[in-house]
């Protein structure tokens, strides 16, 4: 049996809204393999969020189209009865939003909530229900569970909340989680915590993950796979090792230059000069044209003029960009980019 959970293969989406279509997502392909973590990374606004939201069936709305095919669970959920997609989401896929306040109801306490996302997929009592949902957050770290079951969201901390997120998400043990920023808002401390404990959880039901992070230093720590994304596209992807010690695109070089070490804590991304680029408007040539410094070494201008495709280096790397691997090489050598020791 293939050990491949969930499987993405050109997935588009577009919002027609009144000053143009905003390609969101363009053509993003890569498939998750049970008990391991895919990061996304990418500045605000590159399509990590929507894209993440399109596989769990939740782009909705007239303006918006969503393209291309999501293996999960047997099924192919582009297009699928969104009745059904709903019962795949919180018992097979579940989510951890970028805001924990978003996604829990101001007017029910912690204990309904949870008891709510066991029975609503089970025919199971209350008292079970209850039982599940202590021990659940008690695994997820929160002291006196029970006690707390009777609070509301708004009594909680922020990494509380997000702790009562994690375990709402995993309560039905799903095969597949999205994890949107899951840490950004936690200070360095809860955010290792929280982090540990979805390695130990993963560990334990051997969910697939897919994460959304800023950080490359949570990349470093927790991913298998990494996809970069740049203006809505997929602009590199390969193992962690890979990326962080042979980086092909310039953008990524970027995304990389700071880091003086693969396994330093906590790396935010430096920004790169200049702006991402409109959604409506995407360039002609590669999307990264207008701030990439490399693009003198392509010769005729086709930076400028031609798209370039998401090409394999190796067997599971590839990235878009026109220089050749062995100016890429060159660059790195020169630059001291994602040097081995
Ligand atoms: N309903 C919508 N209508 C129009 N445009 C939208 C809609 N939802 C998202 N977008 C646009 O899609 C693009 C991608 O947004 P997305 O939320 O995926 O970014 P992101 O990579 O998650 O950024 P961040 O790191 O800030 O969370 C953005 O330009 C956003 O404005
Ligand atoms: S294709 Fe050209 S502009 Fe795009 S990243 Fe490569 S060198 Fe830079
Ligand atoms: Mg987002």
């Amino acid at each position: 049996m293939s050990d491949v959970v969930l499987s993405v293969r050109d997935l588009s989406v577009e919002f027609a809204t009144e000053d143009g279509v905003v390609h969101a997502v363009d053509k993003v392909s890569y498939s998750v393999k049970r008990g391991e973590t895919l990061a996304i990374v990418g500045e605000s606004g590159s399509g990590k969020s929507v894209s993440s939201l399109a596989v769990m069936g939740l782009i909705r709305g007239n303006n918006a189209k969503v393209t291309g095919e999501v293996h999960f669970a047997g099924q192919e959920l582009v297009g699928l009865d969104p009745e059904e997609v709903r019962k795949l989401r919180g018992l097979q896929m579940a989510m951890i939003f970028q805001d924990p306040l978003s996604a829990l109801h101001p007017f029910y306490t912690i204990g309904q909530q949870l008891v709510e996302a066991v029975q609503v997929h089970e025919k199971v009592s209350d008292d079970e229900a209850n039982a599940r949902v202590e021990t659940m957050l008690d695994r997820v770290g929160i002291a006196s569970a029970k006690q707390r079951m009777d609070e509301y969201p708004h009594q909680l901390s922020g990494g509380m909340r997000q702790r009562v997120m994690i375990a709402m998400a995993l309560i039905n043990s799903p095969d597949l989680l999205i994890a949107d920023e899951p840490t950004t808002a936690l200070d360095v401390t809860v955010q290792a915590q929280i982090l540990e404990l979805l390695r130990d959880l993963q560990k334990e039901f051997g969910t697939a993950i897919v994460l959304i992070t800023h950080d490359l230093g949570v990349v470093a720590d927790m991913a298998d796979d990494v996809m970069v994304m740049y203006g809505g596209q997929a602009v590199e992807q390969s193992p962690v090792r890979e990326l962080f010690y042979q980086p092909q695109m310039p953008y990524t070089w970027g995304l990389l230059s700071s880091i003086p070490q693969m396994h330093a804590s906590s790396l935010k991304l430096d920004p790169i000069p200049g702006t991402p680029p409109s959604l409506i408007n995407l360039p002609k040539g590669c999307v990264f044209a207008p701030r990439c410094t490399y693009k003198d070494k392509v010769a005729d201008g086709l930076c400028l003029s031609e798209r370039p495709n998401l090409l394999a280096v190796t067997d599971t790397h590839a990235a878009r960009c026109h220089m050749s691997v062995e100016q890429r090489a060159d660059v790195r050598r020169e630059r001291n980019i994602g040097k081995v020791n």
